[in-house]
């Protein structure tokens, strides 16, 4: 499975966990053809990707498109002669899902859609669906394992619980062979300053505030983006299509604790945090039940404080990278959610 000059079409590539994905599949199977299809939105960007045509050359090829656009999906297949897929391409910041929700139902339901249907009439080996660990909704204590309910409490979690709806039912009605993977926190290189980590890594280095939420006592599960990534590989390969894989690592932190570490790399005063109004409708807790992905082998090899305090170094080296993105639409987004926050 996929290891013949197969085409994989990796949709929203050029995003964070998208684009590690692309040079991961690349570096690890050498006869693989990836095509990224990314909108590029203000969170896809083409420097995640710069090395790929380069060290690559005819195995990468790049299209820009919407996944919900349906000509332009159809042109796509057609073009490349796609053999499997892995959907990334989302728009996945709750806080932005809040102050609007449209791009979400478009992007994660009718985007969705428009993906299945293109790999039911073209006839895929494989159609992944990368999911989150938010579709179960706050999970106060113990694990969710994939039979947990899906819960979803806020729009972008509910625009991704629908879009994994219609890839289940297209796996059972038409027979695509539909792979969900539902991932836990993910942090790492090249995510774009909005996310908690990449925003209090790049406010602390500028020494700007970092606005925790609340009392800062939620919880997440963390993991480190190459770790997700090797996970949604061997899903692609060994899962069994109509299956969903929860990838979690077990590592929970508090948002306070994750931020004191944060400014502990950096050498930072915990004056900089300012606890600031709560989200609206904040999930207090996600924690996965991930035994089913481990039965298939995975394991993550980075622990969190490892991969914390690598991808701290790599944000401090690369300001070259993120430096451009805190700027224009960022500076319009910031204070909206955290203009009157950060004056309270
Ligand atoms: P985030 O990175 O937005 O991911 P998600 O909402 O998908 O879990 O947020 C992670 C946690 O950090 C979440 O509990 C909200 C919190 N948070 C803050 O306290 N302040 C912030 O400015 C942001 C962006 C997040």
């Amino acid at each position: 499975m996929l290891d013949k000059e197969n085409t994989l079409l990796i949709t929203g590539g050029a995003g964070f966990i998208g684009s590690n994905y692309a040079r991961m599949a690349l570096e690890r199977h050498p006869e693989l053809r990836v095509v990224v299809y990314d909108k590029l939105t203000y969170a896809g960007n083409l420097q995640n990707l710069t090395d790929l045509a380069f060290r690559f050359g005819p195995r990468y090829a790049f299209v820009q498109g919407d996944i919900a656009d349906p000509e332009a999906v159809e042109a796509a297949f057609r073009q490349h002669a796609v053999d499997a897929v892995v959907n990334f391409a989302a728009a996945t910041h709750v806080d932005r899902s809040i102050l609007g929700a449209e791009e979400f139902i478009q992007t994660e339901v009718f985007g969705t859609y428009t993906l299945l249907e293109a790999a039911r009439r073209h006839g895929v080996e494989r159609y992944l669906q990368v999911s989150s660990d938010e579709v179960y909704g706050q999970v106060l204590q113990g694990a969710a394992d994939e039979g947990h309910p899906l819960t979803p409490r806020n729009p972008y979690a509910a625009a991704k619980a629908g879009g994994d709806l219609l890839a289940l039912s297209y796996h059972t009605t038409h027979g695509v062979p539909v792979l969900i993977t539902r991932g836990c926190n993910t942090f790492g290189p090249y995510q774009y300053p909005e996310k908690v980590v990449p925003l209090f890594v790049t406010n602390a280095i500028d020494d700007q505030p970092l606005p925790l939420y609340g009392d800062g006592r939620q919880e997440r599960e963390w993991m480190y983006v190459l770790d997700h990534c090797a996970a949604i590989d061997l899903v692609l390969r060994q899962g069994q299509p109509g299956q969903v894989y929860n990838v979690g690592t077990g590592e929970h932190q508090e948002n306070i604790a994750l931020t004191r570490l944060i400014l502990g790399y950096l050498e930072k005063p915990e004056s900089l945090i300012q606890h600031v109004q709560d989200r609206p409708g904040h999930d207090h807790r996600y924690a996965l039940d991930s035994a089913k992905l481990r039965a298939l082998g995975w394991r993550p090899e980075r622990s969190f404080e490892e991969a914390l305090a690598e991808t701290v170094a790599w944000y401090r080296q690369h300001p070259e990278w993120w430096r451009p993105l805190k700027s224009g639409e960022f500076l319009e987004y910031y204070r909206r959610q955290y203009g009157e926050r950060l004056k309270g």
